[in-house]
């Protein structure tokens, strides 16, 4: 064994230790000269452990390589594991009661001032950090979030293995996949002018494994959406993918709950419920405006309607002819000021997406207090109470009318900023359930046509024969986390009259149906098995374990809100050769800059 090869990992050193011989490898984090007693804190993926550099019996070379050692230095140290003086012990780190008087160090790689210093990173301009991600992941914090991840990863495959699902892996170079973003698209060289799609997730391929009588499927799957980003959403993400065969929605429903109940009991001793509260999509909505609430704090929207049917108030009245609901969130106990007010009614027109905001307070009398309050009968505090049980002279109703939908959707992005900017919200709490039963469609009014709101296998529920499109719902569910969509699965069609009538009803032809999904309508027909599945965000899981603000946290190499790798520089142009190769011509703004030409 090399002479500088570790025998200990820095924090693996305990009293245990003491008068032994040890080699450690590691980072310098930190060196302090005590008037000529060098302390250094070597670092390594374990933690952090303290050298000592005494000239009173340290061999001089080994004096001068201390001497020269800087942060972030790369060493190799051996040394004696000795008790620290009482007065020295360190509480703050797990090895704070020893050191290890050293005699014999190697430097194995120099460093050179740093583009800023680890303790600072999180000040640091975020792109500054992606640049040299490798250098902002060697800090505590980064090192945990990966190491949970693994954790996470691990807990999974461990749980999915036992409940006797296969991890099979599904092809990166695929076919376009519907489920609603832009694909990214990598040219072919073998067959000219064809594209292979990257997956927007591997759906079709685990309905073909069910097919191919795998029975209980998953992946820790790469997926590629090219869609705008968000604190959760990068171009590339992972999923827990799994598909099962001879499911309904509840057996489906049950192996993830274990799953997730396995992982939150190994990774973080915490014990979910037994079972996983569920509610209907319709009835989440109506509560909150949102089809992934945080319910970790009430604030729920009532309809306010019959309080203005005879209203006088112009906006309100052709709403409300027009076959509109008023809605009313209920803040209670909350003195708002009147800048304040303006600035919520400014934001909820702006940002929330509502044509208005209209706010009531009350005096201590019950009479109203608003803009609005000369439009108001003189009763209308009594009526209200009828409508928002509990009111108080003491609290504020804020009212949005509009079409159901995009009303209740506003009032939901309120309740949200309240929930945040009032702290209404309990951060100590885990509140995990499901949301079922979605619409199978919505209308795009703009290209007058209907989407699938799941994805085009998602079975319908029993009975659409009858219904219109639009109030078919699906045998779609999502797993939603303190807020977040942290999954979405549903029981698939297996049947392809039905999966052929789908299409139909979103506007895809027979010929288009045909040349896209020809090979999902065959495999249908030739002994396929009911099956159904779910998809759990890996990244948003982590984000949400760690109490992260953004899923770029959680990934080791993710893209910046541009699309952006800052440390390698992607994605970048390629030579014309390359191009030339997979039959390619590039036109920017019509100039041509293929040089191949
Ligand atoms: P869906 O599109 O709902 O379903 O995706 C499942 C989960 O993946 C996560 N997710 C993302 N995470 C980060 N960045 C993104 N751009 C991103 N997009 C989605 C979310 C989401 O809940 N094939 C279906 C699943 C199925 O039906 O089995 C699917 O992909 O946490």
């Amino acid at each position: 064994m090399s002479h500088t090869a570790r025998t200990h990992c820095c924090q693996e050193l305990s009293k245990v230790h003491i008068g032994t011989e040890v080699t450690i490898n590691g980072w310098v984090n930190r060196r302090r000269d005590h008037g000529g007693v060098i302390f250094i804190d070597a670092r390594d993926r374990s933690g952090i452990v303290q050298l000592v550099f005494n000239p009173a019996g340290t061999p001089e070379v080994v004096m001068n390589g201390a001497h020269n050692l800087r942060n972030e230095f790369v060493i190799a140290a051996t040394g004696t594991v000795i008790a620290r003086a009482p007065e020295a012990v360190n509480d703050k780190i797990p090895t704070g009661s020893i050191e290890i008087v050293v005699t014999s160090l190697v430097i194995l790689n120099s460093s050179k001032p740093l583009p800023f210093q680890l303790d600072d990173a999180e000040q640091v301009d975020e792109e500054l950090r992606l640049k040299y991600r490798y250098l902002d992941m060697r800090r505590d914090k980064m090192q945990r979030f990966m190491r949970l991840r693994h954790e996470v990863v691990f807990a999974i495959r461990e749980a999915l293995d036992k409940q006797g699902f296969y991890e099979i892996e599904t092809p990166i170079l695929s076919k376009s996949t519907p489920e609603g973003a832009r694909d990214f698209l990598v040219p072919s060289r073998l067959q000219p002018g064809h594209f292979y799609a990257l997956p927007q997730s591997p759906q079709l391929y685990k309905q073909l494994l069910m097919m191919s009588g795998m029975e209980k499927y998953f992946q820790i799957a790469r997926c590629f959406r090219d869609e705008d980003m968000r604190a959760n959403r990068q171009l590339e993400f992972t999923q827990i993918d799994l598909e099962m065969s001879f499911v309904d929605e509840q057996a489906v429903q049950i192996f993830v709950e274990n799953m997730v109940r396995h992982l939150f009991k190994k990774v973080f001793n915490m014990t979910l419920p037994s079972k996983f509260e569920s509610h209907t999509f319709k009835e989440m909505f109506g509560l909150y405006g949102s089809d992934k609430p945080d319910r970790r704090f009430a604030l729920p929207i009532h309809e306010a309607t019959a309080l203005f049917a005879h209203t006088e108030l112009g906006f309100l009245k052709s709403t409300l002819a027009a076959g509109g609901k008023i809605g009313t969130l209920c803040v209670k106990d909350y003195s708002f000021s009147r800048s304040e007010l303006e600035r919520v009614v400014g934001m909820t027109i702006k940002d929330f997406g509502a044509k208005g905001l209209l706010y009531v307070r009350f005096n201590e009398d019950g009479s109203s207090d608003s803009p609005v309050a000369k439009f108001l009968p003189a009763d209308f505090f009594a009526q209200a109470q009828v409508m928002v049980p509990g009111l108080t002279t003491k609290d504020t109703l804020f009212l949005v009318a509009g079409n159901y939908k995009d009303a209740w959707t506003s009032l939901g992005r309120l309740r949200l900023y309240f929930g945040h900017s009032l702290s209404l919200i309990d951060k100590t709490k885990h509140d995990l359930f499901w949301i079922t039963d979605f619409p199978l469609f919505e209308w795009d009014a703009e290209q007058k046509r209907f989407f699938a709101t799941h994805h085009p296998f998602t079975s319908p529920n029993i009975g659409w024969e009858k219904l219109e499109p639009g109030d078919m719902t699906a045998r779609a569910y999502d797993l939603v986390y303190n807020g977040e969509e942290l999954g979405g699965g549903s029981i698939r069609i297996h049947d392809s009259a039905v999966q052929s009538k789908v299409f139909d009803l979103l506007g895809i032809s027979h010929e288009e149906a045909q040349q896209k999904f020809g090979f999902l309508l065959e495999a249908q027909q030739l002994g396929c098995p009911p099956h159904g599945g779910l998809a759990l965000g890996l990244d948003r899981l982590i984000m949400l374990l760690v109490g992260a603000s953004s899923i770029r946290e959680v990934i080791a190499f993710p893209k910046t809100q541009g699309g952006l790798c800052p440390l390698m520089q992607a994605p970048c142009t390629v030579d014309a050769r390359q191009l030339k190769e997979v039959h390619i011509q590039t036109r920017v703004l019509g100039r041509q800059t293929d040089k191949s030409e």
